[in-house]
Order: C-alpha cells, then sequence, then structure tokens
C-alpha cells in the first residue's frame, strides 16, 4: 500500500460560466481543480481570478503548457490566484528555468506538461538537475482519437520517473475503469475531464473515483477528505505539522536529505518540500520497503507515510486522520522506531523535541 494520489478534475471549457459550475459541484469530492489549457485560452487569467474567488480554499493548476516566457506566464498565473501552473516539455530549458525560479519565488509549484515529448527520460535528466519536481504524464486528446491506447511501455517510464524521484501526476482520457493500470505505480495525482464532467451526476462520478483509488492506492482504508489546501493550506495546522514533521526527521539526526538533494531548509526560497508531503532518503543499505512495512506494523496502515522508491519513503502528516499534535507526533516517533529497528542510529529525544516545540507554537 502507498499514497493516495490527489484527484485533478480537468474544466476544459471555453467559457467561464459553465466551469464554474461545474467546479463547485465536484469541489468537494477532488483535491485539485484545473483550468485546462483552451479555459486558459479562452478567458485568459479571468478563468483564474473567477476560480479562486469561488472556492478560495481549493488548489488550482492553470493548465497553461507554457512554451515560451517561463517566469513571466508563471508570475501572471501565481498572481491570478493559481497554485500550480504548467510548462510544455518542448519548451527550452531557460524557459524551464525561468518557470521554476517564479515558483519558488512565489511558493508556488510548476510542473512540465509531457504532451509530445519523445525522449522523456532524457529531458527528464536535465529537469531534474534543475530541481523540477513534477511532471504530468499525458495521453493528449489528440493522440488518442488516433487510437493511443495506454501501454506498459508507458507505465515503464512512469515507473523511472518516480524512481528519479519525480511526483508524476498521469492524464488522458481515464474513466475510473482504467485505474486499476496504474494502481503498482506510486503515482502523484491522478487527473480526470470527461470522466467526471460528462457523467450523469459528475460529484458522484469524482467520489466513485476517489473511492476507487483509495481501494486501489489505500489498502482499503478510511476515505480522506478531499484536501482544502490553497491559499489556508499556508496557514492551517497541515502545514504547521509539515514542518514539524521536516525539523522533527532532521533532528532525529538521520543525516537524510530530500530526494537525494541536501535540504536547504523549510523557509529557504528554494525549499525542496511542497505540499505537506516530506520525501525522505533512507540511510545506505536501508530498503525504503523494508521502512514501511516496520511503520506498518507500529502505526497500522495509513496514506500519511509510504514507499516513493527503493531508496525514499514520504511522511505527509495531512493524511492522518485527525490532525491533532499526538497524532502527528506519533507519525514521527514511528518513522524513527521503524528505522532504529532496521538499526539505524535515531536521537529520538531530539526529533520529538524539536517537533513538540513547534506544534505548540
Ligand atoms: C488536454 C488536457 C486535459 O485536461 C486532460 O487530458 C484531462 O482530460 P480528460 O480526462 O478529459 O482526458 O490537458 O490537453
Amino acid at each position: 500500500m502507498g499514497r493516495v494520489p490527489m484527484l485533478q478534475c480537468a474544466m476544459d471549457y471555453i467559457s467561464n460560466a459553465p466551469a464554474l459550475a461545474m467546479a463547485l459541484r465536484v469541489a468537494p469530492e477532488v483535491d485539485i481543480i484545473e483550468i485546462g489549457t483552451p479555459l486558459c485560452k479562452a478567458e485568459g487569467l479571468s478563468a483564474i481570478r473567477a476560480m479562486r474567488e469561488l472556492l478560495p480554499d481549493k488548489l488550482i493548476l492553470a493548465d497553461f503548457k507554457s512554451p515560451d516566457v517561463g517566469g513571466l506566464e508563471a508570475q501572471i498565473a501565481f498572481e491570478a490566484g493559481a497554485d500550480m501552473m504548467t510548462v510544455i516539455g518542448g519548451a527550452p530549458l531557460a524557459t524551464v528555468q525561468q518557470a521554476l525560479d517564479m515558483a519558488r519565488k512565489m511558493g508556488k509549484e510548476m510542473l512540465m506538461e509531457l504532451t509530445g515529448v519523445r525522449d522523456i527520460i532524457a529531458r527528464a535528466t536535465e529537469w531534474r538537475q534543475m530541481g523540477v519536481e513534477r511532471m504530468v504524464y499525458h495521453r493528449g486528446w489528440d493522440e488518442q482519437t488516433h487510437n493511443r491506447q495506454w501501454s506498459e511501455d508507458d507505465k515503464v517510464v512512469i515507473r523511472q520517473l518516480i524512481d528519479m524521484g519525480f511526483k508524476v501526476t498521469v492524464t488522458g482520457g481515464l474513466t475510473n475503469q482504467a485505474l486499476p493500470f496504474f494502481a503498482d505505480l506510486a503515482v502523484s495525482v491522478v487527473i480526470c475531464g470527461r470522466g467526471i464532467r460528462e457523467a450523469a451526476d459528475p460529484r458522484a462520478a469524482a467520489a466513485e473515483f476517489r473511492a476507487t483509488m483509495h481501494r486501489l492506492w489505500g489498502g482499503g482504508g478510511a476515505i480522506t477528505t478531499a484536501y482544502e489546501g490553497g491559499r489556508a493550506a499556508s496557514a492551517n495546522a497541515a502545514q504547521a505539522a509539515a514542518k514539524a514533521v521536516r525539523y522533527g526527521v532532521s533532528e532525529m539526526g538521520l543525516a537524510l536529505t530530500i530526494d537525494g538533494r541536501d535540504c536547504p531548509g523549510c523557509d529557504a526560497s528554494g525549499r525542496l518540500c511542497m505540499g505537506t508531503a516530506t520525501n525522505i532518503q533512507t540511510p545506505a543499505g536501508i530498503n525504503a520497503t523494508a521502512v514501511v512495512d516496520r511503520m506498518n506494523q507500529l502505526h497500522g496502515r495509513s496514506s500519511a507515510f509510504g514507499r516513493v522508491s527503493d531508496s525514499t519513503f514520504y511522511l505527509d502528516p495531512a493524511q492522518l486522520i485527525g490532525l491533532s499534535t499526538d497524532n502527528v507526533l506519533e507519525l514521527l516517533r514511528n518513522a524513527g522506531r521503524a528505522l532504529q529497528q532496521l538499526g539505524v542510529q535515531v536521537d529520538m529525544n531530539a526529533g520529538i523535541g524539536v517537533a513538540d516545540r513547534i506544534l505548540r507554537n
């Protein structure tokens, strides 16, 4: 069992009114609302502004698929209220860098959109070195009309990207029935547009998606409520819990790095962990699956921790059922205990102490 992916619903309309009406219907069941590329082009920034006003606390992604002027396009998307924006995979590295720098400066996220990219792993290697965290693996609409099906080859590439440390979103004509095909991959986000919007009851269809995702990735655990996130997230308890976990893990003296890179700290402009999940590299010789197995025994199965790759596991206190100080400390303590049981030296007192102080402040 791993972390249950977030559900993103794409508003691929060409005017604001139906997009806003649909977003309002499905919002309680989805984690991220996407302003689809056609809507970005047809209505521009007004679509983002209106969506932000309608859903002040929801995560919003503007699917710009920017090919150039990355810094400015990222800036206007974020200033209009988006939490995330996309850059097209064929864009020059300079564009990627500028969008990424802007996202970091504004505390937001940019994602690489892989539509049309043929040499995905070669490009991903360059993006990884630049510090790109997220990408969207996409079976495009036009490709679908030319009978492009999901295949094992797609999964090989997606798995490689995840093992490289990327958080991967999958999308492209996904239906509830298609989800099991991806269930052995630790995907981060699943996007569904038409499969939800065109259902007789879109909210029920979104709820069904979430239930299927919890069954496939969450081991049948309780279905948590959709992430409220967005602007409120920075101020809410989940962010404080995430910070406590990050400081706690590093105070445990584990000499951990995030995604294989030295962590510059939660308050640094180039911080590596976004959202509430922290990716933790296991010490040499320790497989992340072994850590997660121990945590399953100590903590009970939960989406609040899981394997990312052989050498990385995550802790995400926002996925705890009941975000109390005691629950966050227990999650951290059980991560420490799991590592101790595997022979790793852990300064539990220092880790729990600093986390406790952050949570009580
Ligand atoms: C098209 C997109 C869509 O938003 C994405 O493919 C999801 O839509 P659907 O689930 O309807 O395929 O980015 O370029």
